[in-house]
């Protein structure tokens, strides 16, 4: 029998916080992108950390909270231009770079939020 393994089981769920929270340090120091955040990052953080998981194969924790991602109607509020889009990449490709996560893993997470930032480009 073939056993079929989720991108959340192999990157496993502690490096996919590491993951979240590194990019969210990151973030801080982006001074296109913090102030599209509310003073307090700990809920964003969650909120992006949940996705994830339940994106990756894991837990559907982020369903349960939020309903139905729609990511682009989330994100319409926001000003996403070419510029915001490339620093939320790059704050990403930092966090990613830090991590222990296996090298074929790092290119799918990188293709999926390349794919999925350009996605929710709205400008
Ligand atoms: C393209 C550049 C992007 C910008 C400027 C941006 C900006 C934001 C902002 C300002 C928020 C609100 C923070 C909060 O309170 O939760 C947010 C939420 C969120 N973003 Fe992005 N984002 C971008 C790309 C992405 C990508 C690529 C993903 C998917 C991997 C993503 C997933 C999410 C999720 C899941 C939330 C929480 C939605 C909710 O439940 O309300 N974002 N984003």
């Amino acid at each position: 029998m073939e056993i079929i393994i989720s991108p959340y089981e192999r990157i496993g769920e502690g490096n996919i916080k590491k993951l979240i929270h590194y990019f969210y340090q990151e973030l801080r120091n982006d001074n296109i992108l913090r102030p599209m955040y509310k003073e307090d990052l700990v809920e964003a953080e969650e909120r992006l950390y949940l996705f994830m998981i339940q994106f990756l194969g894991g837990p559907k924790h982020y369903n349960d909270k939020r309903g139905l991602p729609k990511l682009r109607q989330r994100h319409m509020q926001f000003n996403i231009d070419e510029k915001a889009k490339n620093n939320w990449l790059k704050n990403m490709k930092t966090a990613i770079d830090k991590t222990d996560i296996h090298e074929a893993d790092k290119q799918y997470l990188w293709d999926y939020f390349v794919k999925t930032a350009n996605f929710l480009k709205n400008k």
